[in-house]
């Protein structure tokens, strides 16, 4: 079983804490067949956790520099699973698309980690990949997010995001990565961080706060950070810190319209 002492016992940079928030998305993913995906491995870290979530054929890419497949073998093996279904590339993820059947793979990723050269120019590139082949519940995540050290790293996720609205939405930045989802996914997404994920960091031994100091109007992510003992486990706008402010589909239809609405379709469907 999946624990974070085997996890930590793989060298690498990844944290107790998203591995809490890893495995409570990963979970949300139960039903959302995908492959999943990471660039810069390492020694396979994070890349032990992907692996224990992979069901079935699905396949688990992985690309670095260099990649060193056996000691990632080792590091999967060591948290009780067998090594399957890898797809080993070795070499820069600029090389990336010149490697994959991208047609083939359109839509087939569900996770999809950006961990490799943190410039600007790399990770704007690897978003575009990400976007030909991550599905519509998929999550894409940014390592150094906000980190000061690789300013880049940031300002050219939010200019892609900038350039292609229609691609990803920033759902979540904690413990140095940021989260973004399919425009589509957001809303239930969105609903998970308040109704869900508090619970699920929780069970995963993460001591948290989950804010949300803004709304569906503006960039309508969470911010993830320690426990902050005045704002509990989940919080909102500095004002009104008791209240979350959601993108909510509303019901707007009566039982009238439902009425002439069936009438509708059925006389479409005779009159075929
Ligand atoms: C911070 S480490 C990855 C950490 C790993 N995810 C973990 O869990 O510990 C960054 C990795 O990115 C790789 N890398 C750097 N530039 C890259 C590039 N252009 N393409 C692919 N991998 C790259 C490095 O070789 C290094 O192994």
């Amino acid at each position: 079983m999946l624990s974070w002492e085997k996890i930590d016992a793989i060298p690498g940079w990844f944290l107790f804490q998203s591995y809490c928030i890893w495995r409570a998305l990963l979970d949300q993913q139960t039903g959302t067949p995908g492959d999943l995906f990471e660039i810069g491995v390492w020694r396979g870290r994070s890349a032990s956790v992907l692996a224990n979530y992979r069901k079935g054929d699905e396949k688990l890419y992985l690309c670095d520099l260099r990649l060193d497949e056996g000691a990632v073998r080792t590091a999967i093996q060591s948290t009780g699973i067998a090594p399957a279904h890898l797809v080993g590339l070795s070499g820069p993820s600029a090389d990336l698309p010149g490697k994959l059947d991208l047609k083939a793979m359109h839509q087939s990723v569900r996770w999809f980690h950006i961990d490799g050269e943190h410039t600007g120019t790399a990770v704007y590139r690897e978003l575009e990949l990400a976007n030909q082949v991550v599905n519509p519940q998929g999550i894409v995540v940014i390592d150094d997010f906000f980190s000061p050290r690789y300013p880049a790293n940031t300002t050219e996720v939010i200019r892609y995001m900038e350039k292609n609205p229609f691609h990803f939405r920033l759902l979540a930045v904690g413990f140095n990565k940021g989260y973004l989802c399919r425009p589509e996914a957001l809303p239930k997404y969105m609903d998970f961080m308040a109704s869900g994920m508090p619970a699920a960091l929780t069970h995963y031994g993460a001591k948290t706060t989950i804010f949300k100091t803004t709304g569906p109007w503006d960039t309508d992510a969470v911010g993830i950070t320690k426990y902050v003992p005045d704002a509990g486990p989940i919080s909102g706008t500095d004002h009104d810190p008791q209240r979350w402010h959601m993108m909510r589909t509303r019901h707007v239809w009566g039982p009238k319209r439902h009425l002439l609405n069936t009438i509708r379709v059925l006389k479409a469907v005779v009159g075929r």
